[in-house]
């Protein structure tokens, strides 16, 4: 008889020897919102240590992953000349049978805290583009307080424009986040992980999971976190 494992969730940054399962979990649930990005650009993101997954522990090996999100180092050409270095929020998927649980809000909150606090300066170009419409996603950079960013590298722009199929009414959407939504991120992230469990409500019934944020974030930088919460920006600076 097999071993029965308990059903957590865990939330961590992958480390470099889950790259392939990291990849098969991209093949095995394609979205056709979810932008392609090549090995190199997904082994810099896991170096940064800024390549999050989510995990249910029931499950077995490359099984266990069910959600997957990036910041991606992003190079561009200034419309003015020379090149911009961006950093992009990007790369979310989740399983289709763990949505609803959050897991794409607590990615939102965990990636800018990271990438704020490990490039400090390099804040101002921090985005996410989204092929629109994708509702649960617009939602969600909503919430996370990311604003329209009107004016983009057109660089940038005609990259990404050829994700969209504007025959089938698509469109991409870019937004920035300004430094002071990081005091939410930061309130959200020791919320959630001081409560420790995710839910969701399907129909009228609540399915809760015991969830655990392994994050570096978390665990080298809680006090930065926590001045943030308070709304100290300047504990940055
Ligand atoms: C977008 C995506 C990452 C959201 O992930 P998620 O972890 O389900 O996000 P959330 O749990 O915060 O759900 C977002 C919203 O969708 C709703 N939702 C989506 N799927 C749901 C499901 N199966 N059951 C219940 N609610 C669901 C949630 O209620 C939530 O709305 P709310 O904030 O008003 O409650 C996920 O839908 C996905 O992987 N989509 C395909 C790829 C994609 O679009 N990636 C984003 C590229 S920019």
């Amino acid at each position: 008889m097999g071993i029965t494992f308990v059903r957590r969730f865990l939330i961590r940054e992958a480390t470099i020897a889950e790259f392939d399962d990291l990849r098969e979990f991209y093949e095995r649930n394609p979205d056709e919102h979810v932008m392609f990005r090549h090995d190199d650009a997904v082994k810099k993101a896991i170096s940064d240590g800024i390549f999050l997954i989510a995990i249910d522990t029931s499950l077995e090996d490359g099984d266990r992953i069910f959600g997957a999100s990036a910041v991606y180092t992003v190079n561009a050409q200034r419309d003015s000349g020379g090149t911009i270095v961006l950093k992009e929020a990007g790369g979310s998927n989740v399983k289709k049978d763990y949505r609803g649980f959050g897991v794409h809000k607590v990615f939102h909150w965990a990636r800018s805290l990271h990438k704020f606090i490990l490039d400090r300066g390099g804040f101002e170009v921090y985005f996410g583009a989204i092929i629109c419409p994708n509702d649960p996603s617009e939602a969600n950079i909503a919430k996370a307080h990311f604003l329209p960013w009107d004016d983009p590298p057109s660089s940038l722009v005609t990259e990404r424009q050829a994700y969209a199929d504007p025959e089938n009414g698509q469109s991409v959407k870019f937004y920035r986040l300004p430094k002071e939504a990081l005091v939410e991120h930061a309130k959200q992230l020791l919320m959630q992980d001081k409560r420790e469990i995710l839910e969701r409500r399907v129909n009228d019934t609540v399915e809760q999971v015991e969830t655990h944020l392994m994050l570096e974030t978390l665990r080298s930088y809680r006090r930065i976190v926590e001045n943030l919460s308070q709304g100290d920006l300047g504990a940055l600076d």
